[in-house]
């Protein structure tokens, strides 16, 4: 784990491994880096070296004075220079730089703003993952980054920064795990050793117990798998009653299908591979109770998981099959692929009975939402606009990309109805981000202010970039944490 630490003394005196310049495009001639590194800077940018354009990255070895290597990574033009952008230049370098066998790095950040010391935490938290333990180490690629100097920090902001990436790290570890290692029984046993070790409170609902809550559809889900269905409740309670305002109480859920291969109606190779993905919502959830349980905000906050494994099986449930869910409504299965919006809506049930003041859904529902945004994007639905505006700016604010799609088509709700039972689970491929939001619409108490986030696309990383490593991203981990620790 690298950790972060205040420069005490000059720029000029400082020995260690690497020495870091950010610097923009427009900047870059006259940036005011102390010498003699300025002047490398200034000689790089003269034979057209390093020009700070986005996503350079060039490295200079000294041979002289106290510091081995010198790196320059570029933030773009004026307008390109976002602290999103910074985020995610700060990561890939230091990256670069704990590859290559520096032990200690002095950072110079140019563009300063307020939230800089929070990014810088999260740079130096979000670096060195990687998801190796199932592999032999290899010699070259093993990170050795162990501190990380900057000038004149705020102690509070980059442990803030800290917390924000170890939640993140912790969410990823889980999500990465294939599918013979997690199932629902261990991602219970997860989530309770999670609140054993940090002080939060966890319930876990078997088989019996899901009976007698009349959780219908959690149940029909799992019942292909060797592994019975569980549900995952996690909470922090927070001591002392706030003066004045009365505390709030947000609920989290996250789907969590530790393997969705479709079911009766399996899926293709193609798609079933990354499909131990299926759980990233639920393991997104786990990780933003651990950032709760280390930063202990004033609201209450509450972790609700559905898991279940979706397997073909002579018990499994089937095509046509009618089944009721908690609140009472039946649902006629007509692919049981979609399963997520199944286990979803007795989980959205239960929540929405706990009176919240605000309901916060994640799931990686949809491929259709990913055919709509991309793989970098996650999917926000919902009516409530305060809500929608908040999520919005919290997502900006850590740089996980976030778009609102409606979910108030009427042509698509009057295709939510069955023949046969009061919902159908299933329906055209068009509009089927939509169609499957507008379905968990039908399960949550009215009167209730939520969203629902799809993070299909977003929760998987094919290639290392930025911020993100291959595999699990846990996208939203930092967004949903910003936006509680905000109310
Ligand atoms: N877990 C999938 C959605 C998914 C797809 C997540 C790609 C991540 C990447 C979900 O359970 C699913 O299979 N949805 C179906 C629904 C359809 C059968 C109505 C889909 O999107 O194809
Ligand atoms: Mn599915
Ligand atoms: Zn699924």
């Amino acid at each position: 784990m690298t950790d972060i630490a205040a420069l005490s003394g000059s720029v000029e005196h400082w020995k260690g491994d690497a020495l870091l310049v950010l610097a923009g495009e427009e900047d870059c001639e006259k940036c005011d880096v102390p010498s003699p590194y300025g002047e490398y800077v200034r000689a790089l940018a003269q034979r057209g070296d390093f020009e700070g354009k986005k996503g350079s990255l060039v490295r200079v070895p000294l041979f002289e004075g106290g510091v081995k290597n010198l790196y320059a990574a570029g933030l773009g033009k004026a307008g390109e220079c976002t602290p999103a952008a910074l985020r995610d230049a700060l990561t890939a370098a230091l990256r670069k730089i704990g590859r290559e066998r520096n032990r200690s790095v002095l950072a110079l950040i140019g563009a300063a703003g307020p939230e800089t010391d929070v990014i810088l935490g999260e740079a130096v938290g979000l670096c060195g993952y990687v998801f190796d333990k199932y592999k032999k180490k290899e010699k070259e690629d093993s990170f050795v980054l162990e501190r990380v100097f900057a000038k004149g920090i705020n102690a509070e902001k980059t442990s803030l920064g800290l917390a924000f990436a170890d939640a993140q790290c912790f969410a990823r570890d889980l999500s990465n795990e294939p599918g013979n290692v997690i199932n629902p029984l261990t991602l219970a046993d997860a989530a309770a050793r999670l609140a054993k070790e940090s002080g939060l409170t966890c319930e876990v609902w078997d088989e019996e117990r899901l009976e007698r809550e009349r959780m219908g559809a959690l149940l029909a889900v799992g019942r292909g798998s060797r592994t019975p269905p569980r549900l995952i409740h996690l909470a922090y309670v927070p001591e002392e009653a706030p003066k004045g305002a009365p505390r709030k109480k947000a609920v989290l859920v996250g789907k969590g299908l530790t393997f969705d291969s479709g079911g009766l109606d399996l899926k293709t190779p193609d798609f079933m591979k990354t499909m131990k993905g299926d759980k990233s919502a639920a393991c997104g959830v786990l990780g933003v109770l651990k950032g709760v349980a280390a930063l202990k905000p004033r609201t209450e906050v509450h972790g609700i998981v559905p898991a279940a494994e979706n397997m073909p099986d002579g018990g499994a449930f089937r095509p046509d099959d009618i089944i009721r869910a908690r609140n009472g409504k039946t649902i006629e299965v007509d692919n049981t692929d979609a399963e997520g919006r199944l286990v979803l809506a007795d989980a959205l049930s239960l929540a929405s009975g706990m009176k919240p003041d605000v309901l916060i859904e994640m799931s990686t529902l949809t491929g259709a939402c990913a055919v709509a945004l991309g793989n970098w994007t996650a999917g926000l639905f919902t009516k409530d606009e305060g809500l929608c505006q908040a999520l919005l700016d919290a997502a900006g604010r850590r740089g996980e990309r976030l778009w609102r799609l409606p979910m108030d088509d009427e042509r698509i709700g009057e295709t939510l109805k069955s023949k046969f039972a009061d919902l159908v689970n299933g329906a055209s491929r068009y509009g089927g981000a939509v169609f499957a939001a507008m379905f968990l619409n039908e399960f949550v108490e009215k009167g209730v202010s939520w969203a629902h986030i799809d993070i299909a696309g977003a929760d998987f990383m094919k290639e290392e970039s930025g911020v993100y490593t291959q595999g699990a991203s846990a996208w939203g981990v930092r967004t949903c944490l910003d936006y509680v620790l905000s109310l």
